[in-house]
C-alpha cells in the first residue's frame, strides 16, 4: 500500500507515541488528524497574509481576502455547488445547522408546521429543531430507524403530511456508519413539497458529495473532520434559499447601506457572515479538500475495503458483542463500527485500550436519544480515516481481545 504509507508521512501526528506506543488514532469521526499542507496554510496565512478580508484597499488585505475566496470556489467546486455564493462559511457544522434553524426557520416555519428529523441525528441537528419548533409552536417529527440501523424510509410518504415542511438528515451516521439513501429521501421530499437539510459531517469526508445530483436544499459540515484546521464550517444552501433568507447574525460585512434607523443587507453569501471570519483558518480548508481528494484514488478505497471485511469479521467473532449498523449490504457502510460487549463497560474498555495506545470514542456519541433506541446507554467507537492501515486495524483487534480478558 505505498501511496497509503506515502499519505502518512504527510500527517505527522501518525508518527506520535503514547504511553511509549505507536498512537493507533480511530476517531477520526470525531476529529481527523491534520496534515502538513493544511498546518503550513494556516501559518502562511497567520505570518505572511494575516489582515482583515474585503474592508481595505491594501495589498495585505486583498491578498487575505483572495486566499479566503479561493477557499469558498476550492468547496463549491468540491460539492458541485451550481455557484460559489451558495458556500456560506461559519464557525463549523454546528453553526452552520443553527444559521438554517435561526433563519430559514424565522423566514419559512411557522405553528402548525412540522419538522422531521431522524432518529440518528447528532445532537448538532436535532436540537437545535426542537428549539426552533418550541419557539415556533412547530412540531417535531422523528423518522424512525430500524433494527439494523438503516433508515425506515418506508415511513417517509405517511410522514409527508402538507405540515411537513423541512426534513433533516446525516447523509451519514455519526454512530451507525451507515449512508444513508440521501437522494432518494431528497427526490421523495421534493415531491411533497419539504425541503431537505443534509448534515454533511461525515459525508464529506466518505464521499464526494454532489448537491447538484443531490437536489438537496442544503448541506452542511465542518473543516475539522476533513483534515481542514478547527473553526471552519460551510453552509451550502441553494441560491433560492439564500436570496429568501434573513440575516442569522448582522455587524459588519453583512450590510449594504446602514442608516441610524435601518439598514439593507449584503447579497448572500456576505449576508450570512457578519464580523471578521476565521480568516487564517478557512483558506486550510483547499490543502484540506486536495488530500481529500488524493485519498479518494482506487488503491484507498481497496485498503479501506480490506479494513472493513477484516474488522467486520473480527468482530462477529468475539463472544458477547453487539455491532450497531449492520446493514445487509456491508457497502452501505463505511469503517465506522460501533459496539457493546457483554461483561466489559464500554468506558473501561477506552481507558484500557488507550493504555495500549489505541484513540477510540466511548460514549453516547452526541446521539442520546438513539442510544435509548438501542437500549444502551453508550457504545465504544472504532472510525477509521483512508489513512489508517491494515496492521493498525490488527491491532485494533489485538488490544480489544487483550482488554476483554482483563476486564472479564
Ligand atoms: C453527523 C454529525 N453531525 C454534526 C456534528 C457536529 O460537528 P461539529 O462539532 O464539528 O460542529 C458531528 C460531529 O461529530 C457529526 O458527526
Amino acid at each position: 500500500m505505498e501511496s497509503v504509507n506515502e499519505i502518512r508521512s504527510r500527517f505527522p501526528q501518525l508518527s506520535e507515541k503514547v504511553y511509549g506506543k505507536p498512537l493507533v488514532y480511530l476517531d477520526n469521526a470525531a476529529t481527523a488528524l491534520r496534515p502538513l499542507s493544511v498546518v503550513k496554510k494556516w501559518e502562511e496565512m497567520s505570518l505572511v497574509h494575516n489582515a482583515n478580508v474585503f474592508r481595505a484597499v491594501y495589498r495585505t488585505s486583498v491578498e487575505a481576502t483572495e486566499a479566503f475566496e479561493a477557499a469558498r470556489e476550492a468547496v463549491a467546486r468540491h460539492i458541485n455547488a451550481a455557484d460559489s455564493a451558495e458556500i456560506v462559511f461559519t464557525s463549523g457544522d454546528t453553526a452552520a445547522i443553527n444559521l438554517v434553524a435561526g433563519s430559514f426557520g424565522e423566514e419559512f416555519i411557522k405553528e402548525g408546521d412540522e419538522i422531521i428529523v431522524s432518529e440518528a441525528e447528532h445532537h448538532s441537528n436535532l436540537v437545535p429543531w426542537q428549539i426552533l419548533c418550541r419557539r415556533k409552536g412547530a412540531k417535531l417529527v422523528k423518522l424512525p430507524v430500524a433494527d439494523d440501523g438503516t433508515l425506515r424510509t418506508d415511513l417517509l410518504p405517511g410522514l409527508l403530511t402538507p405540515a411537513a415542511k423541512l426534513l433533516c438528515v446525516a447523509d451519514i451516521s455519526n454512530v451507525l456508519g451507515i449512508i444513508n439513501p440521501v437522494k432518494e429521501i431528497v427526490r421523495i421530499c421534493h415531491a411533497a413539497d419539504c425541503a431537505v437539510l443534509v448534515d454533511g459531517a461525515q459525508g464529506i469526508v466518505h464521499s464526494r458529495p454532489d448537491v447538484q445530483e443531490l437536489d438537496c436544499d442544503f448541506y452542511t459540515f465542518s473543516g475539522h473532520k476533513v483534515y481542514a484546521a478547527t473553526g471552519t464550517g460551510v453552509l451550502y444552501a441553494k441560491r433560492k434559499w439564500l436570496d429568501a433568507m434573513p440575516p442569522y447574525m448582522a455587524g459588519g460585512e453583512m450590510i449594504d447601506t446602514v442608516s441610524w434607523e435601518s439598514s439593507t443587507y449584503a447579497k448572500a453569501p456576505h449576508k450570512f457572515e457578519a464580523g471578521t471570519p476565521n480568516v487564517a483558518a478557512v483558506p486550510t480548508l483547499v490543502p484540506a479538500l486536495e488530500i481529500a481528494e488524493e485519498m479518494s484514488a482506487p488503491e484507498f478505497s481497496a485498503n479501506s475495503l480490506a479494513i472493513k471485511e477484516y474488522i467486520l469479521e473480527s468482530l462477529s467473532s468475539v463472544e458477547g458483542l453487539q455491532l450497531f449498523g449492520n446493514p445487509a449490504d456491508a457497502g452501505d457502510k463505511i469503517n465506522l463500527f460501533s459496539f457493546v460487549v457483554r461483561g466489559a463497560h464500554h468506558e473501561d474498555l477506552a481507558l484500557l485500550m488507550d493504555k495500549m495506545g489505541v484513540a477510540l470514542r466511548s460514549g453516547q456519541m452526541c446521539a442520546e436519544p438513539l442510544m435509548g433506541r438501542f437500549g444502551v446507554t453508550g457504545m465504544l467507537r472504532a472510525s477509521f480515516a483512508p489513512y489508517n492501515t491494515m496492521q493498525e486495524a490488527e491491532y485494533f483487534i489485538e488490544s480489544l481481545q487483550r482488554a476483554l480478558r482483563m476486564l472479564r
